[in-house]
C-alpha cells in the first residue's frame, strides 16, 4: 500500500458523462504522483465505464457501499460480487451518512466487514463521533465501540489490507474541520487499539485516513501530523482541481 493515501468520496454526485471526465482529467493531471495512492469511489453507476478509462492508471476504485449478503431479494443493494466485478479494490463502509440517515448499526457493518474480507475487497471502515458525544467527552469511548465491533474476529492478515477513516460526524459536509490535534489524537487512539488488539507492527502500517471537510487549505496542516495518513475527501473531491491540489500537497509532503 502507498505510504498515504488521498481517496474521493463522490456520494450521490456526477452521472456516467461527469464521472468520464473527470477521470479522464485527473488521469493526465496525476501522470507524475508516485508516492500517494489515489482512490475514487463514484456511484455504482459509473464504475464500469471508469475501470475502462481508468485501468492504466495509479487510480483505485472503491465502492461506496455493499450489502452484506452474496444475492438474492435485496432491491437496490449492490453485492462484494459486483464490486468485484468492476474492479473495485476498496470499498467504503459505516460511512457516517450510512450510520446515520440510513440507520445501519455496528451489527449491520460488521457483517458488511466481513464479507468484504471474504470476496477480496479491502473496507475502508468509517468512525467518528457525533458531535454531543464529543462535548460530553464520549469520543474515546464512541471510537473504541465502532472499532472493536468491526474487528471482532478479524485475523491479522485481513486487518493489514483495511484502512480506517476517521471521520468526525459535525465535521463532514460542514466546513468545519477537526483541528491538526483533534484528528491527530482520535488517529492515534485508533492506532493504541490496533497495538492493543494485534501487535506494534499493524499498528504503524495501519494507513487512518482523516475525512471532514478537506480542503486545500487546511490538508498541508493535516498531513504534517504524525498520525494521519491521508484524507477521505467528499466535497472538494468533485471538483478535478482542488481534489488534485490535495493529492499535490500529500505528494510533495513526502518528496
Ligand atoms: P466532506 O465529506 O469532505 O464533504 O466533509 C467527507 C466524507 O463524507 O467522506
Amino acid at each position: 500500500m502507498s505510504e498515504k493515501i488521498v481517496a474521493a468520496n463522490w456520494k450521490m454526485n456526477k452521472d456516467v458523462v461527469e464521472s468520464a471526465e473527470f477521470a479522464k482529467e485527473l488521469s493526465k493531471k496525476i501522470l507524475n504522483v508516485k508516492k500517494t495512492g489515489v482512490i475514487l469511489s463514484p456511484p455504482y453507476t459509473s464504475l464500469f465505464n471508469m475501470n475502462e478509462i481508468l485501468k492504466d492508471t495509479i487510480v483505485s476504485l472503491s465502492g461506496q457501499n455493499m450489502h452484506f449478503e452474496d444475492a438474492g431479494a435485496f432491491t437496490a443493494e449492490i453485492s462484494a460480487k459486483m464490486l468485484n466485478s468492476v474492479n473495485c479494490e476498496y470499498v467504503i463502509l459505516g460511512h457516517s451518512e450510512r450510520r446515520h440517515v440510513f440507520n445501519e448499526s455496528d451489527e449491520t457493518i460488521k457483517k458488511k466487514i466481513d464479507k468484504a474480507f471474504a470476496s477480496g475487497l479491502k473496507p475502508i471502515l468509517c468512525v467518528g463521533e457525533k458531535l454531543e458525544e464529543r462535548k460530553s467527552e464520549n469520543t474515546a469511548q464512541r471510537l473504541e465501540t465502532q472499532y472493536t465491533s468491526a474487528f471482532e474476529g478479524v485475523s491479522e492478515e485481513d486487518f493489514s489490507k483495511c484502512i480506517i477513516a476517521y471521520e468526525p460526524v459535525w465535521a463532514i459536509g460542514t466546513g468545519e474541520t477537526a483541528t491538526p490535534e483533534q484528528a491527530d489524537e482520535a488517529h492515534l487512539l485508533i492506532r493504541k487499539l490496533t497495538e492493543e488488539k494485534y501487535d506494534k507492527e499493524l499498528a504503524n502500517d495501519l494507513k487512518i485516513l482523516y475525512g471532514g471537510s478537506v480542503k486545500p487549505h487546511n490538508a498541508q496542516e493535516l498531513i504534517e501530523t504524525e498520525n494521519i495518513d491521508g484524507f477521505l475527501v467528499g466535497g472538494a473531491s468533485l471538483q478535478v482541481q482542488s481534489f488534485y491540489e490535495i493529492i499535490e500537497i500529500v505528494e510533495n509532503y513526502l518528496t
